[in-house]
């Protein structure tokens, strides 16, 4: 048998003869099961390492997964108070969506995007950004015949092949909202509103909000012109991606990552001496909107955002505690990007908060963190372990969440745990307290202990915890 093969399992099946098949799952117990002799040197080490994430891909572990919680709930929350409502896409589209919406001259198109052909049929591509997705959907199943205007959000993973580094992951989440059907700058302002009343909300400390306009198809020609001729002197100092990118999409050049080529464009001409009259009016009321609504951002005339499809308004949060990746998040507007993907003319903007950025920077309270149980039932010989699991079932369906240790350990082991919970209360059950028909209430902060008849224990637990205001469903 051909182990080396890299679909090949790397050991003879010979020795999977009588092993349950859940240990394949579990190597180190199909290392135990087997005997040392049928399983030579290599074989058994490669058994033996355990299978570890693909690199640039995290898990998210408990109690972390509590502050994922806690944002998103926060985000529906805001985004719903704003007038918007969840869409959920698919991860997995036609390549030909995002070649044609991001921009085929773009980093993420030509260099980081998982595509693969399916099955010899056609390629298919894991998403590395939402917006073209949602504005896919949008299209596909004609929302604005229903409603003209939508303000649609979705929460989920995106998927770039970039070099793993802090803060930059090959699957990471994003927090995407957008507004489509309407190209008005008091919109793009209303977005800013409710993106900064997000942020301030999640508790980011120091918020560093950045704008530019991209122009639009009118005026993009003549600083296009400009631009080539002002790189042309500058060959020689640009890299290969940039000198290529120079005839063909010499905007993109500004989103080069390397220090080298941002020198060559400190005294290139910028797009905002460009605006066309209508570009420039929309960059004007955007600016007077933030300002009514106090937010004062710094004019980037350098950010040309990593994605083709913008138009007009650009934004970026970013932040000095991030280190190189700084940007927590990033938007703007996309006139054409619906006529580019096939449909009617359509505007939109919208922006993307980096999930795993975000919360990299704040640090929820206890109550924003969620819930901990309301109480733990520690209990000591055999017919209080039957009712302490009768009991917990029937709490639970109460509303009342309860945690119990079926371990077999002391009592102060299990009051050791219920502390360790966070858990206010514990019920203590021993098989003479059955007997007599009580149990023991236990105020874990205080120490303080009372005796309560088992008879109609749900409703006293649910009237001492509603006493004490705690929340219950
Ligand atoms: P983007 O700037 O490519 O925009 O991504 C938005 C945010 O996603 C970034 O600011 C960053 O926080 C996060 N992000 C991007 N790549 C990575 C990565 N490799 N690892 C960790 N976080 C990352 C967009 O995706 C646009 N679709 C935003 C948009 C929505 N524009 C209009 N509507």
């Amino acid at each position: 048998m051909d182990t080396g093969s890299k679909h090949a399992p790397p050991f003879p099946l010979e020795i999977l003869h009588g092993i349950d098949f859940d240990c394949l799952f579990k190597p180190d117990v199909l290392v135990n099961r087997v005997p040392k002799g049928r399983l030579a040197g290599a074989h058994r080490e490669r058994i033996m390492d355990t299978i570890q994430a693909v690199r640039g891909f995290k898990d998210i572990l408990p109690p972390e997964t509590g502050k994922w919680q806690f944002i998103e709930r926060l985000a529906r929350g805001v985004f719903t108070d704003f007038g918007f409502m969840e869409i959920r896409v698919p991860i997995l589209e036609k390549t030909e969506l995002f070649r044609r919406g991001i921009g085929e001259a773009t980093d993420i198109v030509e260099k980081e995007m998982y595509t693969f052909l399916d099955r010899g049929d056609e390629y298919l591509t894991l998403r590395p950004e939402a917006t073209a997705s949602i504005l896919r959907a949008y299209l596909e199943h004609t929302l604005y015949a229903a409603d003209p205007l939508s303000r649609l959000f979705t929460i989920g993973p995106m998927f770039r092949r970039e070099r793993p580094q802090k803060g930059r992951l090959r699957q990471f989440h994003q927090l995407d909202a957008e507004i489509l059907g309407i190209d008005d700058p008091r919109v793009d302002a209303e977005l800013i509103v409710m993106l900064m009343h997000f942020l301030v909300r999640a508790g980011l400390p120091d918020i560093h909000l950045e704008i530019n306009s991209l122009g639009c198809p009118d005026c993009r020609p003549a600083l296009r012109d400009r631009l080539i001729a002002f790189l042309a002197g500058k060959q020689a100092d640009l890299c290969e991606d940039c000198r290529r990118r120079m005839n063909t999409n010499p905007l993109r050049i500004f989103d080069c990552k390397l220090q080298t080529c941002h020198e060559q464009l400190l005294s290139a001409p910028k797009i905002l001496d460009f605006l066309c009259p209508a570009c420039d009016a929309h960059f004007r009321t955007f600016r007077e909107y933030l300002t009514i609504a106090n937010i004062t951002p710094e004019i980037n005339a350098g950010m040309v955002r990593g994605l083709d499809y913008y138009t007009r308004t650009a934004f970026e949060v970013t932040t000095g505690a991030l280190g190189a990746q700084n940007a927590v998040l990033g938007g703007g507007r996309y006139n054409g990007l619906a006529r580019e993907l096939g449909g009617p003319d359509i505007p939109g903007i919208g922006f993307a908060i980096g999930l795993e950025r975000l919360l990299s920077l704040i640090e929820p309270n206890d109550a924003q963190l969620g819930p901990v149980p309301h109480l733990f039932i520690a209990f000591l010989g055999d017919q209080a372990g039957r009712v302490a699991f009768d009991l917990a079932n029937g709490l639970r369906k109460a509303g009342i969440r309860t945690e119990v240790d079926y371990a077999g350990r002391s009592l102060k082991s299990q009051m050791r745990r219920a502390n360790k919970l966070n858990c206010p209360y514990t019920l203590i059950l021993g098989d003479r307290e059955i007997a007599a028909g009580v149990v023991q209430w236990r105020n874990m902060r205080s120490s303080l202990q009372e005796t309560l008849a088992l008879d109609g224990l749900f409703e006293t637990v649910r009237g001492k915890l509603l006493e004490k205001g705690q929340t219950l469903v």
